[in-house]
């Protein structure tokens, strides 16, 4: 039985990702199961911080497939290139979106969400998911939940070799 994460309710969000990133890494250790740790990691994302949404999304030839998620239904399929998704995909980096109504090419799985950041995860420098992360407030994400994120991403890699 998995104990509960321990986060200060104080914490600024930096802190809060320096708490929580050894939590998830003592979560999914010894645990084989890439679907079993995408969901406690998404789980632990959205517990943290109260996020909208956190889910994955993986490779599969040319489309990125709905993986484990919290959040509300969402789209199952994001092509190459399509959607911030799949932008952050093609060109392997990271995207910070203030206003997704201001962004072309945003696919809106829920009207209520209003700004999102999306992480490629990488194995051999070669993409092979992205952790996508919504927020119901605009400008949600700053650069402390970008280098948050993109050390988790880093950290988790080794689950989806
Ligand atoms: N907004 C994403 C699609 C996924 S949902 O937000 C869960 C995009 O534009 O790629």
């Amino acid at each position: 039985m998995a104990d509960s994460l321990i986060l200060s309710s104080q914490a600024s969000k930096k802190e809060k990702y320096e708490q929580l990133l050894p939590q998830i890494s003592a979560l999914i250790e010894g645990e084989v199961s890439t679907v079993a740790n995408m969901a406690n990691i998404a789980a632990a994302l959205r517990q943290a911080f109260g996020f909208f949404w956190v889910g994955f999304y993986l490779v599969e030839g040319n489309e990125l497939v709905l993986g484990p998620f919290q959040g509300e239904i969402a789209c199952t399929r994001i092509g190459f290139g399509k959607g911030v998704c799949g932008i952050s995909w093609e060109k392997n980096e990271t995207i910070i979106v203030p206003d997704v109504d201001e962004f072309p090419g945003h696919i809106a799985c829920s009207s209520a969400s209003k700004s999102e950041i999306v992480i490629p995860i990488t194995v051999d420098g070669k993409p092979v998911a992205v952790l996508d992360v919504d927020s119901d407030k605009l400008a949600d994400f700053t650069l402390d939940d970008k280098l948050g994120l993109e050390r988790l991403a880093q950290m988790i890699s080794p689950i989806f070799k």
